[in-house]
This record gives C-alpha cells, sequence and structure tokens, in this order.
C-alpha cells in the first residue's frame, strides 16, 4: 500500500475508486465473479462526481462557463451534490432544482456546500424539474451555465475516460458482463462504450426500474420519462425492469452479510445480477455501485423491520 499523495484541491480525489469483489451469490454461483465500483469513495459520495466535473470542466474549456455564471440543473440530488462540491472548490455559484420529495439529506448536504436549493413538484418526478430549470434559463440565459446532464456528451465521456478505463484496469480486462443502473444513462453509455471498443464480446445490461412509479431513486423508466439526448441503445445487449422492493432486500442483504452499505439504486444492479446469474451461471460480471446507504436513512430503507 503506498500512502496517498498530497492533492492540492478536492477535486483531484474525483474518480480511481476501489472495485469490490462482491460474494452475495457465492454459494449459488460459485462460478461466477461479481465486482462492483465503491462510487461512494468519490469525495461527495457518489458516481455523480465524476459527471459533474467533468461537464465543468468542459464547460470552463469551451469558455461558456465564466466567472459570473450560476450553475443550473435539476437532479435527483447526488447531481446536485457533486455540482455543489465542485462550484463551491472552483469558486461559482451553483443553483439546483430537484423535485421536493427527494430525501432530507439531500437537500441538507447541497444547502452545507453553499448551493441554492429550488423545489419543483414530487409528483412530476424528474422531468418536473427539467422543465422548471429549461424555464429558467430560457427567461434569463446570459445568467446561467447549464451543464444540462441529460444531453451532454461530457457526462458520458467522464465514464469513457474515468469508470470505463479504471474497470478494464482494474480487472486485467478480463469481464464478461458489465451491469449498471440508467439514470441520465451517463454511466451506462460511457463504461459500455469503452468496454465494447476493447472487447466488444462483453454483454452489456442496462438497469431501470420496471414501473413508472417506483422507489428507485437515481434511476428512470426510460417508456414514460423524457429520454435522455445522451442515450445510446446500440450499447444495452438488454435492458431489464428492476422490481422496487426486491431491490431493496438486496441492498439490505449486502449491508449486513458483507459490510457494504448501498444506496436503492445498488439493490437494483443485484437484483440484475441475480438474474443474469440464473441465466449463464459463470463469468466475471463487473457493476458500478453509483452511491452509499448512509445517504438513504431517512427513507427507510434500512429501518429495522418490526
Ligand atoms: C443513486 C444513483 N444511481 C444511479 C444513477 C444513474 O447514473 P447515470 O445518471 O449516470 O445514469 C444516479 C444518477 O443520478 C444516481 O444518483
Amino acid at each position: 500500500m503506498t500512502t496517498p499523495a498530497v492533492q492540492a484541491s478536492i477535486t483531484q480525489l474525483v474518480g480511481n475508486t476501489p472495485l469490490l469483489r462482491i460474494r452475495l451469490f457465492d454459494e449459488r454461483y460459485p462460478d461466477l465473479e461479481i465486482y462492483a465500483k465503491a462510487e461512494w469513495f468519490n469525495p461527495g459520495g457518489s458516481v455523480k462526481d465524476r459527471a459533474a466535473l467533468s461537464m465543468i470542466e468542459d464547460g470552463e474549456r469551451r469558455g461558456r462557463l465564466t466567472p459570473d455564471k450560476v450553475i443550473i440543473d435539476s437532479t435527483s440530488g447526488n447531481t446536485g451534490i457533486a455540482y455543489a462540491l465542485v462550484g463551491a472548490a472552483k469558486g461559482y455559484r451553483v443553483r439546483l432544482v430537484m423535485p421536493d420529495n427527494v430525501s432530507a439529506e439531500r437537500k441538507q448536504l447541497v444547502s452545507a456546500y453553499g448551493a441554492d436549493v429550488v423545489l419543483s413538484d414530487g409528483m412530476e418526478g424528474s422531468d418536473g424539474a427539467i422543465r422548471m430549470v429549461r424555464e429558467m434559463v430560457s427567461d434569463d440565459p446570459d445568467a446561467y451555465f447549464y451543464p444540462d446532464q441529460y444531453n451532454n456528451p461530457a457526462n458520458t465521456l467522464a465514464h469513457y475516460h474515468g469508470t470505463g478505463r479504471e474497470i478494464l484496469e482494474q480487472t486485467g480486462g478480463r469481464l464478461t458482463h458489465f451491469v449498471a443502473g440508467l439514470g441520465t444513462t451517463g454511466t451506462f453509455v460511457g463504461t459500455a462504450r469503452r468496454l465494447k471498443e476493447h472487447d466488444p464480446s462483453i454483454q452489456t445490461i442496462g438497469v431501470q426500474p420496471d414501473d413508472a412509479f417506483h422507489g428507485l431513486e437515481g434511476l428512470k423508466h426510460l417508456p414514460s420519462a423524457i429520454v435522455p439526448g445522451i442515450w445510446d441503445p446500440g450499447l444495452a445487449d438488454e435492458v431489464w425492469g428492476a422490481p422496487t422492493e426486491a431491490s431493496y432486500d438486496l441492498a439490505r442483504a449486502v449491508a449486513s452479510s458483507e459490510g457494504v452499505l448501498v444506496g436503492h439504486s445498488c439493490g437494483a444492479v443485484l437484483w440484475a445480477i441475480e438474474q443474469l446469474a440464473s441465466e449463464v451461471h459463470r463469468g466475471v460480471v463487473v457493476t458500478v455501485f453509483p452511491d452509499g446507504g448512509d445517504r438513504y436513512l431517512s427513507t427507510g430503507l434500512y429501518r429495522p423491520r418490526q
């Protein structure tokens, strides 16, 4: 083990997350190795630090983000935390629109980083927040830098140059399957593109909620949502729909049996990996665990059962 180097800015700690061996299904499927990128090791606690830093630095390079502009976007929470952290580190103001039903921890976290929060109608979900940002930007276009994570290629590029490259290095390129949740789809698209360029035989499975009404914060039910502009269906060999309750059960299982405390969407990818395991029985599966479970305590995910 080498001692970590001194860093000039917190933003330099984004990416290069550990790859964890997950043993939840080992007894049933001894010939299947499962690994997960532990994305809560990013300084803002989620995978979205990668996308936010990439989009903000892309805006700086293109001259679209200047010190007078306010960074604005819609976010179910993690991207907001990431924008707020990167904005604070780089000296930008940040304004975030989020549905009023996102977890209390998330609203408090972005405020702690100094960002303004504007709440949209929770019944309209993440699409309602997107519509509200678009209105605010069209009312005052010069005031804002709108990274638009759903349509910004710099979101996917964070994963093409980061997550995907790291997975290839950490596994020596020996993975057979890649499984990831679909929100903006940046994680899946950027990583799958990198992996398939390396080895087109790697099978890719995108995971969305199985229904428009779901409890899998961070994921999008694509058939009923505004489809992100960066989504590339050609990179997905399969797209599966994960049920909320079964996903929660698997999040709880990996926390209590392995000490890996994860968020809702990690349960959803575990659900998909369990289905995959029952089909293929062997292989090397890599997934991305977007965030940790401490961010969801107020949602009841880990409330002790009576
Ligand atoms: C908890 C969680 N899981 C999964 C995702 C999906 O990642 P992506 O937006 O890259 O598709 C997000 C995105 O916000 C998230 O917050």
